[in-house]
């Protein structure tokens, strides 16, 4: 299982000390959750402080935007290189266009889906993507409940991505923990996205990953 930390949950008045630190934990990935006010009722970074977030990590970042005007936003944070960048298929009229225009740039695209979307949305963008984000709460907070429903949407995608693109990995986000997270990596999930989980693990960050894993 591949382990995103969501900085949503670090501490900010020490952001380059908290990125630094789920890196030393041995994270895969460095979750970011860009949100714009609109599309979700919060507001959170934009790419001044995402810059210096890329600059204390020494892995990928994985830029998940919650935002209207997606392609607005891809051009904003493009040039800090992250390794992905989701964007919520219900914010987006022409999701394949997107999707080029952020592999242009060199970035692996991905798609995020809310709780109440079906994997039949995108079934045939599946071929374009390198990633599905799935959210397992409401998009906008962290620390909010694991909606279970996600677990049947995964292995529905994960039939689709067998069929369609087998190379395609499967994100989950909202409510991970070291208990759900099994009936996840059951059902095809590769990659989990977990906030307070990490940054508030009794037994410390590296632990919290670990235990992911
Ligand atoms: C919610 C964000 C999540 C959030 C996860 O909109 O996309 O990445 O930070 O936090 P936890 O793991 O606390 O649910
Ligand atoms: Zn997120």
């Amino acid at each position: 299982m591949l382990v995103a930390p969501s900085i949503l949950s670090s501490d900010f008045g020490n952001l380059a000390e908290d990125v630094r630190a789920i890196c030393e934990g041995g994270c895969d990935l460095v979750h970011v959750d860009v949100m714009d006010g609109h599309f979700v009722p919060n507001l959170t970074i934009g790419p001044v402080v995402v810059e210096a977030v890329a600059k204390a990590a020494t892995k990928p970042l994985d830029i998940h935007l919650m935002v209207q005007n997606n392609a607005f936003f891809v051009d904003l944070f493009a040039p800090l290189k992250p390794s992905f960048i989701s964007f919520h298929i219900e914010e987006e009229k022409h999701p394949h266009r997107l999707i080029q225009k952020i592999r242009a740039y060199g970035i692996r695209p991905a798609i995020t889906l809310n709780p109440h979307t079906p994997p039949e949305a995108i079934e045939f963008l599946l071929e374009e993507l390198d990633m599905v984000l799935l959210m397992s709460v409401n998009p906008g907070f962290g620390g909010q409940k694991f909606i279970s429903s996600v677990i049947e949407k995964a292995q529905r995608l994960k039939a689709m991505i067998e069929k369609r693109n087998p190379k395609c990995l499967i994100e989950v986000d909202g409510g991970v923990n070291d208990k759900n997270v099994k009936e996840l990596e059951a059902a095809g999930v590769n990659v989990v996205v977990a906030g307070s989980f990490v940054y508030k693990h009794p037994d410390g960050i590296a632990k919290a990953i670990s235990a992911l894993k």
